[in-house]
């Protein structure tokens, strides 16, 4: 098969590496893809948000399989123009990824089928947000309507932060995200993320992790978009794994098959689990980033024939053979990030270190120049490994980071640690 992945970070890095492990895999094509992506697959400058140039690009390279991996694609309609090209694809269709893109429509299918969530309410205007904030109390949590790159969530300790955050939305700090605000009950607990397969009918769970959303030690610090993670997430227990499938995932399923819009793809549900029952804070329509590194590693080859089966509707055939082990990534990212960080600066040692089917360094911002690697965004590297126990996985990870040499570069030293 002749495959295209539309994406160019880590989470699409560790997706490549995964499919072109697959024997049905004969030639796989990564836009834009990144220097460690270009290692295995060809790399090609493609506006990946155009559905029509992707529809022509597959046509000209006679492209069999497309894999959608940022939600930005999926937003904009790359899925659909695909289908109505006959060209099977993996990812929900626009009026999908709605689940993501508009946290008031995923609150109302919430509400409609009874999926367990935060209590909630919605407002077009500053005057009357303020005045729910200071009858409900703090904390409370302030959500942009619209996808707002992970910065349009504030989660205020306090009333004046909740209204300051309301007045900075509706004043179009976040542009037209914010033009619509849902007001939220805090919900307190631990938080995991669960990754189900969904082909409008059935659902297939591939696996639980745990993110770590704060730049600094100890969860400290403002938030990222991910600064590593580890699968499984124990915390997401058999028993309240089946709780988030009888309760949430399948009745989600259902209502949006209900309202003629079946969900086809991964569902990303952000969960908050407290006293052994889980509610969901959020869904993405996509894999994480950097949870898909690694739920990738864990599944190898089989992630293809397993993508392959949910864009075809045959996932009821399909089962998920588990290894038994644990894997981790440890996310390298430019110093000042996530503030303004420099560009350019040349990471070493990454040529020494071991590509195996137990340990991966899948880049995100990187680039090639004079043949060195240098760093071209916020979010650089994924070192991962696999290991028996978790703090095996960890510790084969952190050996990892020893052996890359980049000053410019920071990460976490405790990823893990709410597991270990
Ligand atoms: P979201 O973009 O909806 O995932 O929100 C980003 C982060 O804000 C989540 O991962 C949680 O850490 C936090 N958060 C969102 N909603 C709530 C809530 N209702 N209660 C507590 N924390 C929340
Ligand atoms: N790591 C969080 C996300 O991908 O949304």
């Amino acid at each position: 098969m002749n495959i295209l992945v539309l994406g160019g970070g880590g989470r699409e890095h560790a997706l490549a590496w995964a499919i072109a492990q697959n024997p049905k895999c004969d030639r796989l094509i990564v836009a834009p893809g990144n220097a460690g992506i270009a290692a295995l697959a060809e790399c090609v400058a493609l506006d990946i948000l155009d559905g029509a140039a992707v529809v022509e690009f597959c046509a000209a390279q006679s492209i069999d399989f497309v894999v959608i991996g940022p939600e930005a694609p999926l937003a904009a309609g790359v899925a659909d123009a695909l289908a109505a090209a006959g060209i099977p694809a993996f990812g929900p269709s626009a009026a999908a990824a709605r689940l993501e893109a508009s946290k008031t429509f995923t609150k109302e299918v919430c509400d409609a089928c009874g999926a367990p969530t935060a209590a909630w309410a919605r407002f077009t205007d500053a005057a009357a947000a303020e005045h729910y904030i200071r009858a409900q109390g703090a904390p409370i949590v302030v959500k942009a309507d619209g996808l707002a790159a992970g910065k349009g969530v504030v989660v205020a300790m306090s009333v004046d932060e909740a209204v300051a955050a309301v007045r900075e939305m509706f004043a179009g700090s976040l542009g037209a995200a914010g033009a619509s605000v849902v007001i939220e009950e805090f919900m307190a607990g631990e938080e995991a993320s669960f990754f189900i397969l969904c082909d409008g009918t059935t659902v297939l769970p591939i696996g639980t992790a745990q993110d770590h959303k704060r730049v600094g030690d100890g969860d400290t610090g403002p938030n990222t978009g991910g600064m590593g993670a580890y699968s499984p997430a124990p915390v997401l227990t058999p028993a309240i794994q089946a709780q988030v499938i009888d309760e949430i995932v399948k009745p989600t399923v259902a209502e949006m098959a209900r309202r003629g819009t079946p969900y086809r793809g991964v569902l990303y549900a952000g969960l908050m689990i407290e006293n052994g029952r889980a509610r969901l804070v959020e869904y993405n329509v996509r894999f994480g980033d950097p949870e898909c590194q690694v739920l990738m590693m864990r599944l190898g080859a089989q992630a293809l024939d397993l993508l392959l089966a949910c864009a075809e509707g045959r996932l009821d055939q399909m089962q998920v053979l588990w290894a038994d082990d644990h894997a981790l990534t440890v996310v390298m990212a430019a110093k000042g990030y996530p503030g303004s960080y420099l560009k350019g600066s040349v990471i070493g040692g990454l040529d020494t270190l071991p590509e195996d089917s137990r340990h991966m360094v899948f880049h995100a911002g990187t680039a090639v120049k004079n043949g060195a690697v240098v760093a071209t965004g916020g979010r650089v590297l994924n070192v991962t490994a696999r290991g028996a126990t978790l703090a095996e996985a960890r510790d084969e990870a952190y050996r990892m980071v020893a052996g890359i040499d980049w000053p410019d570069g920071f990460c976490r030293r405790d990823i893990g640690w709410r597991a270990l």
